[in-house]
């Protein structure tokens, strides 16, 4: 087999084999591929598409090219839970002890944050003394013991999709629906779960701008769940707004703390119950409105908080600190926005404000940049406030004063302020599951 021929059928629009994908991406890990050629593969791929079992085939090879986690030790039905990513999405703190305080094992591989939105395993370092970085054993004595653990992932999890994910980040083939499908779940394939809740954000601060996109990528891999045999279902959620009211690490923190106290915003609370009740459906614990049930009662009787705190203080982190935030701390440096004009705000460039946050500290330009765990930004109004000129809209937190100017420039142009009140829009967009597509919302 030659990589040259490969590559010609492709351009040429023919579907590969599985043989065809697997000499590819063995040999583009191993080496013996060179980057040039791979760039022309993904090129041909990005411009042809892919059908659905090429697509299936190369998340399996990718999802093999590392280690595939065990979790069969572990009883019950294990489901998983991953976001395509937005600004200010805290909600796997929020759902992951909802869940386990449920009854449902949460064994949890998360990533760290890269540009403008927030990694999980980043905002949980903001606990003094937090360790995300677990061995296997530990990892699945964990939630054998108190049912929950969130680790970071392993540098050998699905490594095909490192290696190419930073080649199509420079060949301008990120944009991709078969590609970004194959590489989401190749690592969620990897991380050992029998069942997949995707929360696929739609909007400005998301990957997909637009529900059809949304719908797209969802079938895809919901598609490639089903192919793999790992039940796959997704939740069409809005990011056009970001999610709850902060932005950054422990500010993140606090406010899933305080939704898990019942007493979060009502945007976070209700996609975080909405995620937490469908892992629990897919768990087998009853239909939707019994879940959502369960999950009310979690957060009401304070068993989910309990969880976290459990969680916390076995890998290592103060516990303490769900009863008192101080624990993680305050930035030393915060600025008031105040708004230039009366009127309402009709929408938020929300990649603006994780731009924003990304400069206060709270996020990384490349992946080897430091972050400040207390950087970040409060918001007090957002899409639909009404505002009075003078009115603090936002305060900047950060450790470094020098960057609240260029902050400050980057949320003055994300808030559009006008005198037209603009319609709510809904959270929930839609739900796709391998019966097909509900969606409540006609478009956006
Ligand atoms: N997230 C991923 O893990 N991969 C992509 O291709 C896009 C988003």
């Amino acid at each position: 087999m030659r990589m040259y021929d490969i590559i010609a059928k492709k351009r040429d629009g023919k579907e590969l084999s599985y043989e065809e994908l697997k000499f590819f991406i063995d040999g583009y890990c191993k080496g013996t591929i060179p980057d040039y050629q791979a760039s022309a593969m993904l090129m041909a791929m990005y411009l042809k598409g892919m059908s659905p079992k090429e697509t299936a085939d190369m998340t399996v090879l990718m999802a093999n090219s590392g280690e595939r986690i065990d979790l069969s030790p572990i009883k019950g039905i294990k489901v998983d839970k991953h976001s395509t990513g937005g600004v200010g999405d805290k909600v796997t703190l929020i759902v992951a002890p909802i869940v386990a305080a449920c009854g449902v094992p949460v064994a949890k591989m998360s990533g760290r944050g890269l540009g403008h939105t927030g990694g999980t395993i980043d905002k949980l370092e903001s606990i003094p003394g937090f360790r995300t970085s677990v061995s296997r054993e530990e990892f699945i004595s964990n939630v054998q013991q108190i049912g929950i653990c969130i680790a970071g992932q392993t540098s050998n999890l699905a490594p095909a999709d490192k290696k190419l994910y930073a080649l199509r980040d420079v060949t301008a083939t990120v944009n991709s629906i078969p590609l970004i499908a194959s590489s989401i779940m190749s690592k969620k394939i990897a991380s050992g779960a029998n069942k997949i809740v995707l929360d696929v954000k739609t909007g400005s601060g998301a990957f997909m701008k637009t529900l059809d996109e949304s719908i797209a990528l969802s079938k895809t891999m919901v598609e490639i769940g089903k192919r793999a045999g790992i039940e796959t279902v997704a939740v069409i959620t809005d990011m056009d707004i970001p999610l709850g009211n902060t932005i950054g690490n422990a500010l993140e923190v606090k406010e899933a703390l305080n939704t898990l106290k019942g007493r979060g915003p009502r945007d976070l609370e209700t996609i975080s119950f909405e995620i937490a009740a469908r892992m629990l459906e897919l768990a087998g614990k009853g239909d939707m409105e019994h879940c959502r049930e369960e999950v009310r009662n979690a957060v009401y009787d304070g068993s989910a908080l309990k969880k976290f705190a459990a969680m916390v203080k076995r890998q290592g982190g103060e516990s303490e600190v769900v009863n008192d935030e101080n624990i993680l701390g305050k930035a030393e440096f915060t600025r008031d926005i105040v708004s230039d004009k009366s009127g309402y705000i009709e929408s938020i460039k929300t990649n603006l404000l994780g731009t924003a946050s990304m400069v206060l500290g709270a996020g990384r330009e490349t992946k080897d940049s430091d972050i400040d765990h207390l950087a970040g930004i409060v918001l007090h109004r957002k899409t639909g406030a009404k505002v009075e000129k003078g009115e603090v809209i936002a305060t900047l937190h950060t450790n470094n004063e020098e960057k609240l100017k260029e902050a400050e420039a980057l949320l003055r142009d994300a808030y559009v302020i006008s005198n037209w009140r603009p319609d709510t829009r809904s959270l929930i967009l839609a739900f796709v599951n391998s019966a097909g597509v509900r969606k409540y919302v006609d478009e956006i």
